[in-house]
């Protein structure tokens, strides 16, 4: 699971009061992994998420906890975001983790079920009695957004430590962002707002933030395709490229996801022929060989 034992790291609520709009690294199943949060926190990233892990696999296996969970000691501040169906389920893997790291609910579901997702911040808050270790929640609006302003609000009041909002329903896919329901939600609740969806820029983080009054922004594709986004880059610079291999190959990264990173951050670097001939590489070597060669690295 977890490397290390003690940490040290900015306290959450301390994140929110520089006056700046926080910069946070989305969760993403298979991609938001140690090598990739410490990559982009080298380019000006705040705070990052863990993939989604399912809490009760976590609780019961110690096996599902090595392999969902690393972490070490400069990987902070974190969240560690679980999906749970039962509110004991969330309450037992935030009580596991919360020695390493803040804690978020997650499932498109809840949203239908507000009950559940009430009672699992009320359990997990009550359970881990450190005033530092936070639980959040993440969601998608609802189409009558004053159902998603009294979600937020209970949410707070059962001690979600803030919200994080991805400005589209469950249906909407492409759809632009509704900025005014973000918004709504910031103007309805006391606690920090983040704002989530196709923010892919510094100037898209400004935009936002001046629109809505967010207290952070949160950037899945956005990051993915250039993880130095935040660090005021317009495309991924070679140097962040050298980075993530040296960071991954560190760290014993599996050549999937080494490669797939790869495909992702170094698309516009390359012509649509260097892609087709990059995505079907087949091994580590291959591919730092391809790099060495085009990129003088
Ligand atoms: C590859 C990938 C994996 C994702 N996995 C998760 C996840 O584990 N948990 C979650 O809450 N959202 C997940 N999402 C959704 C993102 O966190 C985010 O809410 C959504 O992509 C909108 O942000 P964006 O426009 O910056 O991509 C994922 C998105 C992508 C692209």
């Amino acid at each position: 699971m977890a490397t290390g034992s003690t940490f040290q790291w900015t306290k959450p609520m301390e994140l929110f009061s520089s006056g700046k709009p926080v910069k946070i690294c989305a969760p993403m199943v298979r991609y938001s992994k140690l090598p990739f949060r410490m990559l982009v926190r080298k380019y000006d990233c705040d705070l990052a998420y863990t993939p989604m892990i399912i809490s009760d696999s976590f609780v019961k296996s110690l096996r599902a906890r090595d392999s969902d969970f690393t972490t070490c000691a400069e990987d902070r501040p974190l969240i560690v975001q679980f999906a749970a169906s039962c509110a004991d389920d969330f309450a037992d893997a935030a009580e596991i983790v919360a020695p390493w790291a803040m804690t978020e609910g997650y499932g498109a579901c809840l949203l239908g079920k507000p009950e559940l997702l009430y009672d699992m911040v009320r359990q997990a808050r009550d359970r881990v009695g450190d005033p530092d270790f936070t639980v959040s929640i993440k969601i998608r609006i609802h189409d009558d957004i004053r159902k998603t302003v009294e979600l937020c609000q209970r949410a707070e009041k059962c001690g979600a430590a803030w919200i994080s909002v991805h400005g589209r329903t469950k249906d909407q896919r492409c759809q632009p962002v509704n900025c005014e329901a973000i918004r709504t939600i910031k103007d309805s609740v006391s606690v920090p707002v983040i704002a989530n969806g196709d923010i892919k820029s510094l100037a898209d983080v400004d935009n936002i933030t001046e629109k809505t009054g967010v207290d952070g922004v949160m950037s899945a594709r956005g990051i993915l395709a250039n993880p130095a986004m935040y660090a005021g880059f317009d495309e991924t610079p070679v140097q962040c490229v050298k980075d993530w291999l040296d960071i991954s190959l560190s760290l014993g990264t599996s050549f999937q996801c080494f490669h797939h990173h790869l495909i992702y951050m170094m698309d516009k670097l390359m012509s649509r022929a260097e892609r087709r001939v990059f995505n079907s590489l087949a091994s580590t070597s291959a591919v730092i060989d391809f790099i060495r060669e085009n990129y003088s690295l």
